[in-house]
């Protein structure tokens, strides 16, 4: 079996699967508020076909791991079918999902029965009403009744991904830090990345980083963390109390945009159209709906996927310079339409 390899010689292992492009947030770092031009039902892939696509990644290209995403994974009324599918071919393989948390609660029990392994869940602030300014809808409560459910489930550690927005919640850092520690979250702050929709992201404007760690620094000691990072795109931190020094728990900085760690990658993506996507930021993409609708072989289709990651860009962005650097054009999909 050959695997997903690229001319820089890197090999794609995880494989993250956008299941539907819709969401029911509209945050603005990734949605226009009156939503987007949504994929026709038709458009995307049937649960029969996510769950045969996961198995020619599984078993034909060495795929060991898997996200489902969005949009808004949840919103798609046969994730939990979905999941059983895969999962039954595929005791092995983790399954994990990306998701805002609204009906999780709902859900819960039944996606962790169908093998669903692990959650990581978008909270950018604690405070209702700036989260209600960041999605543009007022539902904070259901999003923490879907995390304290998932604890409940037994699923560990669950993450939480936090985006900071100037001038809305970008002096928030340790606030929320603070509760995800006092809740056993994992918390990862991660740096804005041009994938909004509207096209407003500039470089100048983002909160870097440096900015998190320094913020944070001032309530709480940061020293590096000793496991090695390996791929994960996370640099972790473990969180000490500034006098006694005892570790309090771990915050991840995830520095797409002033750290790029794309020489570890070891991603490939698909759309929830079966577009093989080998970048958040590339593009191109290579078609497997047409194939797969058209009775291809799973070595037909396995040898297209391959072929896409071949050309996966060595670095994103681009250019030399990085993300919003001049040469840099932003991908025309937004991220929920590629997949978080
Ligand atoms: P685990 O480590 O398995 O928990 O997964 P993860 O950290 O990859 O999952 P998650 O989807 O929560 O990713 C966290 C965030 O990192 C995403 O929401 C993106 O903002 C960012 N990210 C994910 N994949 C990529 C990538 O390929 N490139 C870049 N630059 N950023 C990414
Ligand atoms: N930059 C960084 N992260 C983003 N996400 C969505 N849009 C962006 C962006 N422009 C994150 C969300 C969610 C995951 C799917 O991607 O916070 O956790
Ligand atoms: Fe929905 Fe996620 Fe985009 Fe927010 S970031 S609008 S939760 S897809």
């Amino acid at each position: 079996m050959s695997g997903l390899i690229d001319q820089f010689g890197r090999t794609a292992t995880d494989l993250r699967m956008s299941l539907i492009d819709k969401c029911n947030l509209r945050c603005r770092y990734c949605m226009p508020a009156e939503g987007l031009d949504w994929l026709q039902k038709d458009q995307l892939l049937a649960a029969h076909e996510v769950i045969r696509l996961a198995d020619i990644g599984i078993s034909h290209l060495g795929i060991d791991k898997i996200r489902f995403t969005g949009g808004e994974p949840l919103v798609r009324a046969d994730l939990v079918d979905i999941l059983a599918g895969v999962h039954a071919a595929h005791p092995d393989v983790e399954l994990s999902m990306t998701t805002n948390g609204i009906n999780l609660e709902r859900k819960i029990d039944d996606l962790v029965a169908a093998g669903l392994s692990r959650i990581n869940v978008s909270l950018d602030t604690v405070c209702p009403e700036t989260f209600a300014k960041i999605t543009r809808r007022d539902r904070l409560t259901k999003v923490l009744s879907g995390l304290h459910s998932a604890k409940a489930a037994g699923l560990e550690p669950i993450k939480i991904n936090a985006v900071l927005l100037r001038g809305i919640n970008d002096q928030q850092a340790a606030e929320l830090l603070t509760w995800t520690l006092e809740h056993g979250y994992a918390l990862r702050f991660i740096e804005q990345m041009p994938l909004d929709a509207d096209h407003k992201w500039k470089r100048d404007n983002m909160v870097t980083a440096k900015e998190i760690r320094a913020q944070i620094s001032q309530v709480y000691t940061l020293t590096p963390h000793e496991e090695p990072r390996g791929s994960a795109p996370a640099e972790l931190f473990d969180v000490r109390d500034k006098t006694t020094h005892e570790i309090l728990g771990t915050v991840g900085i995830i520095a797409s945009v002033t750290e790029p760690f794309c020489a570890e990658c070891s991603r490939t993506r698909l759309t929830a159209d079966a577009k093989v996507r080998s970048c958040l930021f590339s593009h191109e993409e290579t078609d497997l709906m047409a194939l797969l609708r058209s009775g291809a072989s799973d070595e037909v289709i396995a040898d297209a996927w391959r072929t896409a990651m071949w050309h996966k860009p060595k670095a994103h962005g681009q250019t030399k310079t990085g993300l919003g650097m001049p040469g840099f054009v932003q991908p025309e999909r937004s991220m929920s339409a590629i997949g978080g």
